[in-house]
């Protein structure tokens, strides 16, 4: 019995340092890209607009009018943070900061 319960213990420990590490390499992964913003907002119609048209209308025509981009802006917005958008490439980091920034900015159709 006694050999039983340790058994058991060696195999939740063996458990919780998988899932402990695999949490950790989710989180290194999320934290290579930070977005920063300066001051001045990028604007909607010169450079967001055209960048989402060119790196994610191909797979999703939904992004393609200011109300469409605006009403989806929050999953944009973390599935460009996390790196799992666009899908096959990736955005320079100047490319994302235009995206974010304009979103934290209150996404002005500008
Ligand atoms: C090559 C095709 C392709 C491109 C380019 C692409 N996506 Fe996607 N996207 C997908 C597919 C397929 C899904 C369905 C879920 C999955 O497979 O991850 C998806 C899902 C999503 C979702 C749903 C939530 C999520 O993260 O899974 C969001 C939001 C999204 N894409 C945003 C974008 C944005 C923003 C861009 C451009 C920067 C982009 N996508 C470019 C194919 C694409």
């Amino acid at each position: 019995m006694k050999n039983i319960i340790s058994l058991f213990a060696v195999v939740v420990l063996f458990f919780a340092m998988f899932i402990s590490c695999k949490k950790k390499n989710k989180e290194e992964a999320q934290a290579a890209y930070t977005p920063s913003c300066t001051s001045s907002t990028p604007s909607f119609s010169v450079t967001v607009r055209p960048l989402i048209q060119s790196a994610c209308v191909s797979c999703h025509s939904e992004y393609s009018t200011y109300a469409q981009i605006s009403s989806s802006s929050s999953s944009i917005r973390s599935s460009i943070v996390s790196g799992s958008m666009p899908k096959g490439t990736s955005l320079s980091e100047a490319q994302k900061n235009s995206i974010v920034c304009w979103i934290d900015a209150g996404k002005p159709n500008n």
